[in-house]
């Protein structure tokens, strides 16, 4: 070692040198393309709806999603634009109180009926929450009915209305009714299945009897069955959905949802022997692509281009997709003050990084976002800044011009590297050349990786394997 000291110097320098100069000349940026806000989507057509499905053998399923934006009608694109962003507040909201409720109780299902606690009667109707900013239509019961459902990946129980109502809200299709399927089947109080939901109930009929409620005060409440669900042509049989008679809050519009979650009772995880547990979905930008966004289930969901990253689990809960995000660069270079310790899951369940598809801006917790934040800022000084826009506080006017260079921006996630497209984190705010940066930072220690963030990505969840897979251009 005491030989070397010239030379460790001579190095040290040379690595001084390298890094100025890779600071100086090798920013990396890409270009914008300057677009404005999407204009409300309309619902195409559905397609043929079979009323007798081929219960067969069929290992995939694919479906068209559509954005919720198109369920609200006589909209401005820049209100549809803020009611999202008021559902997406919604949709943290409701998380940070799932989450809390799960790290402050031992992992122990409660036993019995219904404590009465997560219910709360202060819902306003009218407003949207965060439910999922995707649905889709399929068929439920046989004869299929076809409705529509939102696709969440924050939650796991499938449910729609069902008749008779004790409480539902108003919905586009005909209320299911149970009474007119061949196909339904209440499940047993006894039964696995049912021991599986958080609080299980049991009515006079011994069915059992399952409740949803999402942290803001909506809930579903009602008879825990088997049904058949149709997807196009393809049946799936005795799928465990909740039918429910007392649906309170504010699931706008859709008729129910599928749970698209970790736990044992979301969608790909009851017909995991059928699917693989394996799904994939696409979310395109809808301000510059007419092709719909996606959704495929079992073994060609997986893209040959996608590039994985490991599941992690929630000691608390299971619900959540968690990755481990060990840092993020700006311009090629890794953003200083942003290290993995800031999204560490601990062994309480708090803290950690999710990827959600119905969350549309990336929440970081604080000090990431500052630090990420201030890092594009530096790249982006020729840009003409603007005034913060709701929850947006680097905004740039950006009027008269076609389009601009951007810094790059690429999450590293444990094993991938996701180089995001610059429509995913520039984005119109108005329809006057208002961009913004499109991340924003939570107080609470759980960062979302939102859908906004993964357009254009067919994202892949191999629950198989454990992991979660991105594939650039992929739609
Ligand atoms: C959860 O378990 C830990 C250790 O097993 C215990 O110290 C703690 O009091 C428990 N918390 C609750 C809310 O039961
Ligand atoms: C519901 O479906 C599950 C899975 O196929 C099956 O094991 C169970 O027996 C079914 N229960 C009823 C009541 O149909």
């Amino acid at each position: 070692m005491e030989g070397k000291p010239k030379h460790s110097f001579l190095f040290s320098l040379f690595t001084i040198f390298l890094s100025l100069s890779t600071a100086s000349t090798h920013f990396q940026t890409q270009t914008l393309t300057l677009r404005s806000l999407p204009n409300p989507p309309t619902l195409s057509q559905p397609e043929s709806e079979s009323t007798e499905p081929d219960s067969d053998s069929s290992t995939t399923l694919s479906l068209d999603l559509h954005h919720i934006d198109a369920l609200s009608f006589n909209k401005t694109p820049l209100h549809l634009f803020n009611l999202r962003l008021q559902r997406d507040a919604a949709r943290v909201i409701s998380f940070s109180s799932i989450l809390s409720k799960a790290t402050s109780q031992n992992k122990t299902k409660p036993t019995g009926s219904f404590t009465g606690s997560g219910f709360s009667s202060s819902v306003t109707s009218g407003l949207s929450q965060g439910s999922g900013e995707y649905f889709t239509r399929l068929g439920v019961g046989t004869p299929p009915k076809y409705i529509y459902m939102v696709l969440d990946t924050g939650s796991d129980v499938v449910w729609l209305q069902c008749k008779p109502c004790r409480r539902c809200y108003s919905q586009s299709d005909p209320i299911f009714d149970p009474a007119r399927s061949t196909s339904f089947a209440g499940i047993p109080c006894g039964s696995p299945l049912c021991r599986r939901l958080d609080s299980p109930g049991c009515n006079q009929k011994k069915v059992c009897q399952y409740q949803v409620s999402y942290g803001d005060g909506s809930f579903t409440f009602g008879d825990f069955s088997n049904e058949t669900l149709t997807f196009r042509r393809t049946g799936v049989a005795r799928v465990a959905i909740g039918c429910g008679h007392d649906n309170e809050g504010l699931f706008v519009g859709a008729a129910g949802l599928l749970g698209l979650g970790r736990g044992g009772l979301s969608f790909p995880s009851q017909t995991g022997t059928r699917f693989n547990k394996k799904f994939s979905y696409c979310l395109v930008d809808r301000s510059s692509s007419t092709k719909p966004s996606s959704m495929v289930f079992g073994e060609s969901a997986v893209s040959r281009t996608a590039r994985f990253t490991p599941l992690i689990k929630n000691p608390k809960l299971d619900t959540f997709y968690y990755v481990e995000l060990l840092g993020i660069s700006v311009g090629g270079t890794p953003v200083r003050g942003i290290s993995a310790s800031l999204f560490r899951l601990d062994q309480t369940g708090n803290g950690g990084v999710i990827i959600d598809s119905g969350t549309s801006v990336t929440r970081l917790t604080r000090p990431a976002y500052v630090a990420l934040r201030d890092a594009f800022r530096v790249g982006a000084t020729r840009l003409k800044r603007a005034p913060e826009f709701s929850l947006f506080d680097s905004c740039y006017d950006l009027s008269g011009l076609t389009e601009v260079k951007v810094p790059t921006v690429v999450f590293h996630f444990r094993g991938a590297d996701v180089s995001l497209p610059a429509a995913n984190y520039l984005i119109p705010v108005d329809n006057s050349g208002s961009f913004c940066f499109a991340f924003a930072g939570t107080m609470s220690g759980l960062s979302i990786i939102g859908n906004i963030q993964q357009q254009g990505f067919r994202v892949v969840y191999d629950l198989a394997s454990s992991r979660v897979g991105f594939s650039p251009r992929g739609c």
